[in-house]
């Protein structure tokens, strides 16, 4: 059967690196709050010039670079992000000509936090059919940008960074085989005003700030989540006891210890980045990914769950013979 294969994986983050301590001279916090309420240590700051784009366009040249492929290789781009360059064009426009592409399919995905679950999926349908061979899927995100710098509930949550893969439809064994399994998304719209960016071009004309009651999305991610991954494994005929990997949405460690504690997964099973590189929305899942194959702990052959959750609230799960 054909399945769509990650052949190589990729990420980027900003230069500029922020310990809680410096936020603390900004805001009401302390590191000690932020480490035992969230587990996040650092987050990297995009710089002007730095965009969701340019970051984008780093990740996904070490991925093409990992895979082994030319960048004129690629004929499909999907670029999950809620923090596009602009409003239009779409931001994996952008990246196509950062990266020197002169004609593929190119378009962005908005489902915020699950934007790169989202992606995945698409991409990995638009494979499946046989009119794409080879994809980029990317999460890039600048939430720097739309944070409220006075907000303590939010500003120290969140980061800038980028993840690429790149997916190639092969010709894979059914039981064995390695490529995607199955993808599982949901949403539900009634939960829009948990977690939203009060503004926008077709309300207020300006891009807004993000603003969350977190209380509420973090007990929504916990359920969310834990279902999500037992219907997605369930899917495929498999149980926790199958997975080598879970690489979940970094939005705070203890959601992560919940989830895991949930499927009754061992933590040394879960790759963990919130500490270094806090949320980094539709970024995370594909950052994290990167860190833990390049470290060699992700190996070829081995099961990996990809899960997250984000506003909408839309949340979703993805399991893959790596
Ligand atoms: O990626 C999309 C999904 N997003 C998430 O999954 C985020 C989910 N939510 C969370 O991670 C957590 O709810 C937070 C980290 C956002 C907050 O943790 P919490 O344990 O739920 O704290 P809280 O919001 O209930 O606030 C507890 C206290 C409050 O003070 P009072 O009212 O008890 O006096 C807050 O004002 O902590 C206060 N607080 C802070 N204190 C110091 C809130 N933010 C800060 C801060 N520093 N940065």
């Amino acid at each position: 059967m054909i399945r769509s294969v990650l052949t190589g994986t990729g990420s980027a983050l900003p230069a500029r690196r922020v310990a809680n301590a410096e936020l603390a001279e900004q805001v009401d916090t302390s590191d000690e709050w932020i480490v035992e309420r969230t587990g996040i240590r650092f987050r990297h700051i995009a710089a002007p010039g730095e965009t969701t784009a340019t970051l984008g366009a780093d990740a996904a040249r070490a991925a093409i670079a990992a895979a082994g492929v030319e960048a004129t290789d690629i004929d499909l781009i999907v670029l999950a992000t809620a923090t596009p360059d602009q409003t239009f064009p779409a931001s994996a426009t952008k990246v196509q000509a950062l990266l020197g592409i002169d004609d593929c399919v190119a378009f962005d995905v908005n489902a915020v936090c699950s934007g790169f679950l989202y992606a995945v999926q698409v991409a990995d349908s638009m494979l499946r059919t046989g009119v794409h061979r080879r994809a980029l899927v990317i999460g890039s995100e600048t939430f720097s940008r739309i944070l409220d710098w006075e907000d303590r509930g939010t500003c120290v949550l969140f980061g800038d960074g980028a993840g690429a893969v790149v997916l190639e439809a092969q010709e894979s064994d059914a039981d064995s085989g390695r490529g995607i399994l199955v993808t599982k998304l949901h949403a539900d719209g009634r939960h829009n005003d948990l977690l939203y960016v009060d503004g926008g071009p077709s309300t207020t004309g300006t891009v807004g700030k993000l603003r969350m009651k977190g209380r509420e999305v973090f007990r929504h991610a916990v359920v969310n989540l834990a279902s999500v991954m037992d219907e997605s494994l369930a899917l495929v005929g498999m149980t926790s006891a199958d997975i080598d990997w879970l690489v979940p949405h970094q939005a705070n460690a203890r959601i992560l210890d919940a989830t895991a504690r949930k499927l009754g997964l061992s933590p040394d099973k879960v790759v963990v980045t919130v500490d270094q590189h806090a949320n980094t929305s539709a970024a995370s899942v594909p950052l994290a990914l990167d860190v833990a194959v390049r470290d060699g702990r992700i190996k070829k052959g081995h099961i990996v769950v990809l899960e997250a959750m984000g506003g909408g609230f839309t949340w979703g799960a993805a399991v893959l013979r790596f």
